[in-house]
């Protein structure tokens, strides 16, 4: 089987997170339990677990000229990430503010700093330039205007796109015309279509003629098919501790599915127990099954 080639053009943060049984309510000071330091940023989480999958994973992106960023592009050389098309700026690395309750939810506040500043013509370079790429990843924590014109030089080599729309923010027409495949959470879904993924009719009106998938956490995830036929694998039973970063596990699991000549619905498979075995672990990237445990699950 040939190299599954994957390019994702986004966001890396460092991830500061507090973990407490009761989050406070605004005025209140509260005890935590623990907290952490780790490796985070939708863009960076959806490219590690690639590479854990087995994917050659270009990563396109800035980082500040600080310590933060520093850390971020070892970790992404110790995985194998190549790293050529990530750019430094004197601006901050962006970082992101967790907070993890007794039950594993997260509430997140990103700063997404040197982000913010990742230039269109360095993305379509990227995009253009990279041998035998097949899918472009993208999420919303870098600027929009540099996800179109990636998406426009992916789509100009017959590569394969997808758009995590997250966090939520409007989306352009052309974008979504560009996407493949969209992947939103529930709540996301919700603020895109204006209604939830509650039942079939309200997901095959989602984007008639194009590939979606809705992710849903505990119960998995639903795969709508251009055609508008669906196709559901709900998730194992497991104990949740922290969903940081599981939507991404998911992301980068299908990338490296599709990358990799699976059909959507065994990426679709192996994305959901992929994302299930990261929310027994705290942490975004730190939760993330080895490539052994992901070899176990092929
Ligand atoms: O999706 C989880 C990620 O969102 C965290 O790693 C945090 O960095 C924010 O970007």
């Amino acid at each position: 089987m040939s190299k599954a080639v994957v390019a994702v053009v986004g966001s890396a943060m460092m991830d500061l997170t507090a973990y407490a049984q009761h989050l406070p309510e605004p005025g209140q000071t509260l005890v935590g339990d623990l907290f952490t330091t780790g490796f985070g940023g939708k863009g960076a989480n959806q490219a590690v677990i690639a590479a854990h999958c087995g994917a050659e994973v270009h990563f396109v992106g800035k980082l500040g000229r600080d310590l933060f960023g520093d850390s971020i592009a070892q970790n992404f050389k110790n995985l194998g990430i190549n790293s050529v098309h990530i750019e430094r700026s004197d601006t901050a690395t962006g970082v992101a503010h967790i907070w993890v309750d007794g039950d594993g939810e997260n509430r997140i506040i990103i700063i997404p700093g040197a982000n913010s500043e990742i230039e269109s013509a360095k993305a379509v370079a990227a995009v253009s330039s990279i041998n035998d790429l097949s899918v472009v990843v993208a999420q919303c924590e870098i600027k929009q205007e540099v996800t179109l014109a990636a998406f426009r030089a992916a789509k100009a080599r017959g590569c394969t796109t997808i758009l995590n729309p997250a966090p939520f923010e409007t989306l352009g027409t052309e974008l979504l015309e560009l996407t493949d495949w969209l992947i939103p959470n529930e709540t996301e879904f919700g603020q895109l279509h204006g209604e939830l993924p509650s039942n079939d009719q309200v997901l095959k009106r989602f984007r008639p003629g194009k590939s979606s998938v809705v992710t849903l956490g505990s119960r998995g995830a639903v795969l709508i098919h251009a055609d508008g036929s669906i196709f559901r694998v709900a998730a194992p039973v497991v104990s949740a501790v922290d969903t940081t970063g599981a939507g991404d596990a998911f992301v980068g699991t299908f990338a490296y599915g599709l990358a990799s000549a699976l059909t959507a619905q065994d990426s679709l498979n192996l994305g959901v127990h992929v994302a299930s075995l990261s929310v027994t672990k705290k942490g975004a990237q730190s939760s993330y099954p080895t490539v052994e445990q992901i070899a176990t699950l092929s």
